[in-house]
């Protein structure tokens, strides 16, 4: 059988490639990088395709397409989530995707998007966290110590230069687990029994736990005022993590508000809740933390623009180290018109 030729072929990075690529170039450099991009991409924002992701939903979890393009090069990204997974040794959450060219419909990089989800989110609640937690941040409780976990610590403690992270998970095997991976990392780590004691002294409450209920990991009474909540569990029709009191009293930020409605913490609240979109702080035409009473919400779900960022930033990786495979993907029959030719000559 032949060879394929140079068309055929598209870069694939596989797992092990995404982890020697961040390896390569150090956990907090590529959230710093990859922080840069998506802000990039927020600030042009009205450049993009938008929709609401493409979610097909069954009783344990949900299976999302999440498209988006700017023109020039179009993205998607294949992602699951499935809160009762770890219980069968399987991952919460689960993602691939591609970029391809606009001009020939050509893919031109197919990507692991696990790991790389778990960077993009992080550095999404990082960029987020500029433009609305207190000035002199240093200390953020970290609830819900899975596997998002320690890369919404390091994006906290790289972007913002959070000092200590004070954790709490419902199963103290998380805490411990995440305690360790971030022991060197030069972060105080504090693990904490509740999520009362979690959250004091702390100037951002990150939640980031799995549930598939509306439930109430931070309950009116608990929060003071001058925080800044980055909420990124609650992400699914059905499955929040702040009860409405937090809502009322705080100013909610938000990535795509037709795709927050459906699946963010505002589902709980009526259709004309007032919300800022987050790309519009960024370029200056929204205001973001006005005072130091003020509490901030970021009401996280995760949109198709922050993976484009993600895919452009490995686009580039790829393009200057040697962190990728060629796949043969794409039939590149010698007349393009004859397919079947070239299926037939193949034959042996
Ligand atoms: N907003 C986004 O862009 C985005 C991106 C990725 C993941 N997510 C969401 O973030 C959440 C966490 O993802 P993950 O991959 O870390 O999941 P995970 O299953 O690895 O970890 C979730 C953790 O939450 C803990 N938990 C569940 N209920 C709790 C409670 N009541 N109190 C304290 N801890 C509790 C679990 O014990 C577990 O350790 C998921 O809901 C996922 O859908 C959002």
């Amino acid at each position: 059988m032949s060879q394929p030729s140079e068309k055929a072929l598209v870069p694939f990075v596989s797992v092990d490639n995404m982890m020697r690529l961040v390896h390569h170039t150090g956990v907090e450099q590529v959230l710093i990088d990859l922080t840069r991009y998506v802000e990039e991409d927020f600030r042009r924002w009205e450049q993009f395709d938008k929709t609401p992701r493409v979610a097909s939903h069954s009783d344990v979890g949900v299976i999302e397409l999440m498209p988006t393009s700017d023109g020039e090069a179009y993205g998607f990204k294949y992602v699951n989530g499935h809160p009762k997974n770890t219980a069968e040794g399987l991952q919460t959450v689960t993602a691939f995707g591609l970029l391809a060219d606009v001009y020939t419909g050509y893919p031109v990089l197919l990507t692991e998007m696990t790991i790389l989800t778990a960077l993009r989110t992080a550095a999404t609640s990082a960029m987020a966290a500029k433009y609305l937690a207190p000035k002199d941040t240093d200390t953020m409780a970290m609830i819900g110590n899975g596997a998002q976990s320690e890369f919404q610590s390091l994006a906290m403690k790289a972007i913002m230069g959070v000092k200590t992270v004070r954790l709490y998970d419902k199963d103290p095997a998380a805490t411990a687990k995440c305690a360790a991976n971030l022991a060197g990392s030069g972060l105080t780590v504090v693990s904490c029994s509740s999520p009362e004691e979690a959250i004091e002294g702390a100037q951002i409450l990150t939640t980031c736990t799995a549930d598939k209920q509306y439930a109430t990991i931070l309950s009116d009474n608990m929060v003071g005022a001058g925080v800044h909540i980055n909420a990124i569990g609650g992400d699914c029709p059905g499955k929040t993590e702040l009860s409405k009191g937090i809502l009322e009293r705080s100013d909610v930020f938000v990535e795509f508000p037709p795709q927050t409605r459906i699946e963010g913490e505002i589902q709980q609240m009526p259709e004309d809740f007032a919300v800022t979109e987050l790309w519009q702080v960024i370029t200056g035409a929204e205001q973001g933390r006005r005072d130091t009473r003020q509490t901030t919400l970021f009401d996280s779900v995760g949109f198709a623009i922050e993976d484009f960022s993600a895919l452009r930033y490995i686009r580039d990786k790829v393009a200057e180290t040697s962190f990728h495979e060629d796949l043969d993907m794409l039939a590149d029959p010698d007349d393009p018109r004859d397919l079947f030719g070239m299926l037939q000559r193949a034959k042996v």
